[in-house]
């Protein structure tokens, strides 16, 4: 059987990561979290001393930076920033260096070559829409900005976690904010993706629901 590419989209803290590490482990496929990529842009802008908005650096440091985000840890150029790149300054870089179309150009281009022999779980913001837009399956995970703030609080990987639930909530709607609304790319569902409302549901049925998916997919093709 073909190995497919399958995209998980959605906005911050609706459980992209769980989901699609989960759906890959089930179906011995890999798992590339692009997000992880633009936190290690961001990371090492700021390591770096780079400015936040100047694109032609940025994105010249992204092209000549080897990132690898596979197997559970993130590093780039040697350096492991699996946890570093998980704290609300490197929030605010991620989405800064994600705004800038230079930037993505490069990533873009990686992440097609990183996924397009197939047997690959993709998630990120555009994968279903920019990166793979013919991918086998498309799915869209969705929850409330309350839900998702909660979520992000209980979020041990992510530190932080001694600001108020309040002060996420902001830092996730700012997020929403520039990741919708950015020029190049901006979150959106395809028109063919399937949308999965996780608000009320608890993790496991989330990934019970989408393995059934994508099992359905696999067998009637
Ligand atoms: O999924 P995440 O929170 O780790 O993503 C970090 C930032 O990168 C976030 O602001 C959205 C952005 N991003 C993006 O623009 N495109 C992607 N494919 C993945 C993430």
């Amino acid at each position: 059987m073909k190995s497919l590419i399958i995209a998980i989209d959605g906005p911050s803290g609706a459980g992209k990561g769980t989901i699609s590490r989960t759906l890959a482990e089930s179906l011995k496929y890999r798992h590339i979290d692009t997000g992880a990529m633009y936190r290690a842009v961001g990371w090492k802008a700021l390591h770096d001393d780079i400015a936040l908005d100047d694109e032609a650096a940025i994105a010249a440091l992204a092209g000549r930076s080897h990132i690898l985000v596979e197997g559970g840890r993130v590093s780039i150029d040697g350096d492991d920033v699996t946890q570093s790149i998980r704290t609300p300054e490197i929030d605010k870089a991620a989405a800064a260096v994600a705004r800038l179309p230079r930037v993505r150009e490069v990533l873009v281009a990686r992440q097609r070559q990183m996924g397009e022999q197939g047997g690959v779980v993709m998630e990120g913001r555009d994968i279903g829409t920019v990166v793979f837009p013919h991918a086998d399956i498309k799915i869209y995970l969705d929850a409330s900005a309350e839900e998702r703030a909660r979520r992000r609080l209980n979020d041990t990987a992510h530190s932080g976690g001694q600001a108020g639930e309040a002060a996420v909530a902001a830092s996730i709607q700012a997020r929403d904010r520039s990741d919708t609304t950015r020029t190049v790319s901006p979150l959106t569902r395809a028109a063919d993706a399937v949308r999965i409302d996780t608000t009320h549901m608890p993790i496991d049925h989330v990934v019970e629901t989408v393995v059934r998916l994508v099992r359905d997919k696999i067998t009637n093709r």
